[in-house]
């Protein structure tokens, strides 16, 4: 492949699908969705940082028997659009023949309705506005781009007395890309590239933060929750029979444009040295020969800690 002039973080988000199915936790998920079984009633669930829908999706499957009354946000309205226009084509891929009106999606699934209702606004700031309306909130692969402790007072803000949050695919500090094209560089690129999350403002005004999946673990307890599951989620991208799967071919340039981004912006490495290593790993993705890890770790939480 030829590197484009710019990149989709659109189609980044789409290609990334397969990735992170393979890397979510089971035994946090597992926990995830034994909670959703459990309700008699309708689910009121809000998913935070929604991108182009794959967790509407993942959940549309993961509760066949279970009535669920969703809110799907995210800032972008082109990527809320393109949410709603991937569900109806799965749920319709599957058979279920979805209802479309005013931004709300609603799929009958033998009584088990599943409705969603996609909003493109700040997500932190409608939680904080629907006190104790919701019994589970998802936030996947969003955490790391802000103030993990502000973000989790929010939503346990918007959560009813003894409502969940899953957290998959939170960035937790380390980024390979393998093998090595320059390793002194690639120190510092890793450690600068981090540093750039960490001080650049994302989400609300707030800094990103590289070790987000970390310090959710002391966070969800400082704000008066309790974690019932964590476990790693690593993202683990290499090639085989000489190729990626899906799209996952786009999904590394992408990383390795971020990254370069990142780098040019934070303005500490010569940019001709930059450029070069930024071709040998596009030149590594197109000749499938780079692996690409992350690690994250999945959470599940609940609130307050004594439910
Ligand atoms: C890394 S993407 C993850 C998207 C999706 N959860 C996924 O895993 O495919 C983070 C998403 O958060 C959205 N976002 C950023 N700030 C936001 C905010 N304040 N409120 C709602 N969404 C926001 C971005 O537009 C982007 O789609």
């Amino acid at each position: 492949m030829t590197e484009p002039d710019h990149y989709s973080f659109r189609r980044y988000l789409d290609a990334k699908r397969t990735v992170d199915r393979r890397a979510r936790n089971r035994r946090v998920a597992d926990a995830f969705r034994r909670t959703l079984e459990r309700f008699d009633e309708s689910v009121e669930l809000c998913e935070i940082g929604a991108g182009t829908g794959a967790m509407v999706e993942t959940i549309l499957e993961w509760t066949a028997g279970t009535e669920v009354r969703y809110t799907a946000i995210d800032a972008d309205p082109a990527l809320v659009e393109a949410a709603a226009d991937s569900v109806v084509d799965r749920a319709s891929d599957r058979g279920h023949g979805p209802d479309r009106s005013d931004g709300t999606v609603r799929v009958d699934r033998d009584g088990a309705t599943f409705e969603v209702e996609f909003r493109a606004e700040d997500a932190l700031a409608h939680l904080a506005d629907r006190d104790g309306t919701y019994d589970a909130v998802v936030a996947q692969a969003f955490l790391d781009l802000t103030d993990v402790q502000t973000a989790l007072s929010a939503i346990a803000d918007g959560l009813r007395s003894g409502g969940v949050a899953y957290f998959p695919i939170t960035f937790d500090g380390v980024t390979a890309l393998v093998p090595p094209v320059d390793p002194e560089l690639e120190d510092r690129i890793e450690r600068r590239f981090h540093r750039r999350m960490d001080t650049t403002e994302k989400v609300g005004g707030e800094t990103g933060d590289s070790n987000a999946g970390r310090r959710l673990l002391t966070a969800v307890p400082a704000t008066g929750g309790r974690i019932v599951a964590a476990g790693g989620s690593d993202w683990v991208v290499r090639p085989t029979d000489g190729g990626y799967e899906a799209d996952e071919a786009y999904f590394l340039h992408h990383i390795v444009d971020t990254v370069e981004s990142a780098l040019a912006a934070d303005g500490t490495i010569d940019p001709e040295r930059l450029r070069a290593w930024a071709e040998s790993r596009h030149e590594q993705v197109a000749d499938a020969e780079l692996v690409y890890l992350a690690h994250q770790l999945d959470v599940l939480a609940r609130w307050p800690a004594s439910a």
